[in-house]
């Protein structure tokens, strides 16, 4: 299988293509930076783009549809948090963080579907979030995205079904991954209190390899409990 893989350079992107690539398939990734992945596999190929760069995704993208022509599934998943009170975004952070959250993987989805629906198969999956299911304080802008991203996965699906294409939206909870490096909270140190970048890996992959004609079309995983700590309190600086 040959499968790409946005984001792929950290956090559940890196899980999945490590284990995709451990199962013998081969993956394409697209982040930033690649330096933070350093990966000898000779089946993963690394393309360093910045997804947010609206203006200039469209040509890169169709360098890769390009290069690419008989992809057999996208994972779209790169992203970042950013949360706070409405008024404490400036109108260009607005904006960048919906090219990103959102904008980019319709962006990726516009590029492939037309290649995918010529060949009759393909199997498009978004990362999507809890934060895709319920609004929630200071997540306008973040959770705005992820239900945006919901929809566009639900709609996609249905109108790509006859064309034999599959798509599949993942909401995680709280995942333990750099995604927290920036932000003012984290999960609790408790096992409890997060997943794993491996553990939505898993899930991603059970999707992909699901009998022909069978479509996971949603699954929601979050840990057992749901504990956040502020990383003030947990540096002692509160
Ligand atoms: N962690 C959580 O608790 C959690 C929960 C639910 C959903 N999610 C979602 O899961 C997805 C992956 O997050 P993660 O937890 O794996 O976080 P992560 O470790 O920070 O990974 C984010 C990935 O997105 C890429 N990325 C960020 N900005 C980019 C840009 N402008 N252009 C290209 N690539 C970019 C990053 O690569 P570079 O920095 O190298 O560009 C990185 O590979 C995101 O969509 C996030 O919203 C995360």
């Amino acid at each position: 299988m040959r499968v790409l893989i946005t984001g792929a350079s950290s956090g559940i992107g890196r899980a999945t293509s490590e284990k995709l690539l451990a199962d013998g398939h081969q993956v394409i990734g697209l982040a930033r930076d690649f330096d933070k992945f350093p990966c000898s596999d000779k089946n993963f190929i690394t393309h360093s783009i910045d997804l947010a760069d609206l203006d200039k995704l469209p040509a890169r993208l169709k360098e890769l549809t390009v290069h690419y022509p008989d992809l057999d599934a996208l994972v779209l998943n790169a992203g970042r948090g950013q949360f706070g009170d409405l008024e404490q975004f400036s109108y260009e952070q607005i904006r960048a963080l919906t090219d990103l959250n959102f904008t980019s993987h319709t962006f990726v989805a516009r590029a492939f579907v037309p290649q995918m629906k010529r060949a009759r198969h393909g199997h498009l999956i978004f990362t999507g979030s809890e934060a895709a299911l319920t609004g929630t304080q200071k997540g306008s802008l973040y959770c705005a995205a992820k239900f945006a991203l919901r929809g566009f996965a639900q709609a996609l699906r249905a109108e790509t079904a006859r064309s034999g294409l599959r798509v599949t939206l993942i909401n995680p909870g709280m995942v333990q991954s750099p995604f927290f490096d920036e932000l003012d909270f984290q999960p609790g140190d408790d096992a409890d209190n997060y997943i794993l970048p491996e553990d939505v890996a898993e899930v991603i992959t059970q999707a992909l390899m699901a009998r022909d004609g069978t479509v996971i079309d949603e699954i929601n995983l979050s840990p057992q409990k749901k504990v956040r700590t502020s990383r003030r309190n947990k540096e002692g600086k509160q």
